[in-house]
């Protein structure tokens, strides 16, 4: 039996998803957007970057917006530096490959495994009688996206890592029940993203930074434009102290926590490097100079993203050519399954 990831020779291979749902913000650039293109520039991985419309239906959506909300993540993928020529950039439910992948392992993984999962608890709440089928199986969907291109590395925030165990399982005992001693599909590694995964609300220092909050000014969004950004940050909760000069001083102090981590991720720096330079500086001269480095880095993401949002051609026919490529790679992989699992005429 061979199901370890040293025992698979493919290609090295990067896949990860954002649903459609809402305006994408800063923490999802930094706790996952960023990530994305340091891969894709680092240059030895083979990157898909699609955008989960089938997961988008797993609770209750509106079919007249979909489209613009895949439309509207895949234009903030491109903004933050994602390049179409390097990545596949596509609608997961243009490429047929993963919904038939997700069948066979819908009967690959067991309820068991199933009934585990936090995330399904979480969305369901207290009625999970009416929760959808689909809702269920999602973490199956998702490993389907995974292994249809048999991705071995899936850059992901901590709240993923449960669903990533279980891409590994269904990975590992589909190799053992249909691979006759090969390893068909990788067992995948998280990559779980850096300094920058937990960026929290501006409002509230306790709470992450989310679309669903109803408070616009708790999160900076990639079409805020300069102006926006800077009045989020100047109003931004934070506390009557002076900022301390070493990391363990921010303990207790959520809010001031968050900005200099944000100042840190946008920065490249450590948070001990910004306290170093800040430490002794209240608020009334620290926030503008966050001001500032948000600006300066969000500020031509943002107006990127009003570029290419305006016009949908070309972002229509970046979508249609990710589709294409992830096609050529995912209509094969399924192929394979359906051979080894036994259906006729493959
Ligand atoms: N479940 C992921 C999230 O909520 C989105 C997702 C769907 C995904 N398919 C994926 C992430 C495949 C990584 C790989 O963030």
């Amino acid at each position: 039996m061979s199901d370890t990831p040293t025992d698979y020779t493919g290609p090295k291979r990067v896949l990860s998803g954002m649903q459609p749902t809402g305006q994408l913000h800063l923490g999802n650039y930094l706790g996952a957007l960023k990530n994305w293109v340091s891969l894709q520039e680092d240059g030895s991985w083979d990157c898909f970057y699609c955008v989960v419309d089938l997961h988008a239906i797993t609770m209750p959506h509106d079919p007249k917006t979909l489209p613009d909300a895949v439309r509207s993540a895949a234009a903030a993928y491109i903004a933050s530096g994602v390049d179409p020529e390097k990545s596949a950039i596509f609608a997961q439910s243009a490429v047929p490959a993963h919904a038939e992948l997700a069948w066979i392992f819908n009967c690959v993984a067991r309820l068991g495994w199933l009934e585990r999962m936090t995330q399904f608890k979480d969305k369901a709440g207290k009625d999970k009688e009416r929760a959808s089928v689909g809702l269920f199986t999602y973490p199956v969907l998702q490993a389907a996206d995974i292994l249809v291109y048999k991705a071995t590395h899936v850059p992901v925030g901590e709240d993923q890592k449960q669903h990533l165990e279980l891409c590994r399982d269904i990975a590992a005992r589909f190799n053992r029940d249909y691979g006759n001693g090969e390893a068909i599909f990788p067992v995948t590694e998280p990559v779980i993203q850096g300094p920058g995964a937990r960026i929290m609300s501006l409002r509230d220092g306790t709470a992450k930074m989310s679309k669903s909050d109803v408070s616009d000014n708790s999160r900076i969004n990639l079409d805020d434009d300069a102006d926006k950004i800077a009045r989020k940050i100047k109003k931004a909760k934070s506390d009557p102290d002076a900022l301390p000069s070493e990391e363990a001083g921010l303990e207790g102090r959520p809010e001031a926590a968050n900005l200099v981590g944000i100042y840190a991720a946008l920065t490249g720096k450590s948070k001990a490097e910004v306290l170093a330079e800040f430490g002794g500086d209240g608020f009334g001269r620290f926030k503008p100079a966050l001001a500032e480095v948000a600006v300066e880095y969000l500020a031509p993401i943002s107006d990127e993203y009003r570029r290419l949002i305006s016009d949908t051609t070309e972002i229509d026919r970046i979508l249609a050519k990710g589709a294409e490529r992830a096609n050529a790679v995912a209509a094969p992989v399924v192929a394979e399954a359906k051979k080894v699992i036994g259906f006729w005429g493959q």
